[in-house]
């Protein structure tokens, strides 16, 4: 049972297409980075996908799989986006284009629009330009373990942008 978001301090939605791939491996990442901090009590992190293929499953087989390896256990059931996520979450964090085109038509009001972010924006990863976090769906192992690297780097660097900014 995820804690009420209404107590928390920092109130994160990472979304993709499916929420099977990057928006769950985001919310698993994004959890064991501020548990490492010592600040999860000041977080509430869900994930949620703008299509509604998967609603009800576990994240893919193959992303778990590359999340273990790194130490993260996914535990989500895919959901889809819905209005409602605009009251519910401060920040609301797209993975693509595609992504965030669709939170766009969904945000209720100008208010509700501005809490759209890419997660490129949180990405300074060494060694490439990201301006978005790519789907892996129908790539091989090397696409899960970018997904991955731009998810550490990002989260990191949310998590810091956060903490940082009191
Ligand atoms: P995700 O990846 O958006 O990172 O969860 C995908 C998962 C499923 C599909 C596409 C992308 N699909 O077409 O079923």
């Amino acid at each position: 049972m995820k804690p009420e978001s209404k107590d928390s301090k920092y109130k994160i939605l990472f979304v993709c297409l499916g929420n099977i791939c990057r928006s769950p491996a985001a919310e698993g990442v994004m959890k064991t980075i501020v548990d490492e901090l010592g600040a999860s009590s000041l977080f509430y992190i869900d994930s949620a996908g703008t299509g509604g293929y998967h609603v009800g499953d576990d994240p893919d087989h193959r992303m778990r799989i590359h999340a273990r390896r790194r130490g993260y256990e996914l535990q989500h059931k895919c959901r889809k986006v819905s209005e409602l996520d605009f009251d519910r979450f401060d920040l609301i964090i797209g993975m693509d284009d595609s992504n965030i085109a669709n939170l766009r038509r969904l945000a209720p009001t100008v208010e509700a629009e501005a809490k759209i972010h890419r997660m490129a924006e949180y990405i300074d990863l060494a060694g490439g330009f990201y301006d978005a976090v790519p789907d892996p769906y129908y790539e091989g192992s090397e696409g899960f373990e970018l997904v991955l690297d731009l998810l550490e780097n990002g989260c990191r660097n949310l998590a810091n942008q956060l903490l940082n900014s009191d």
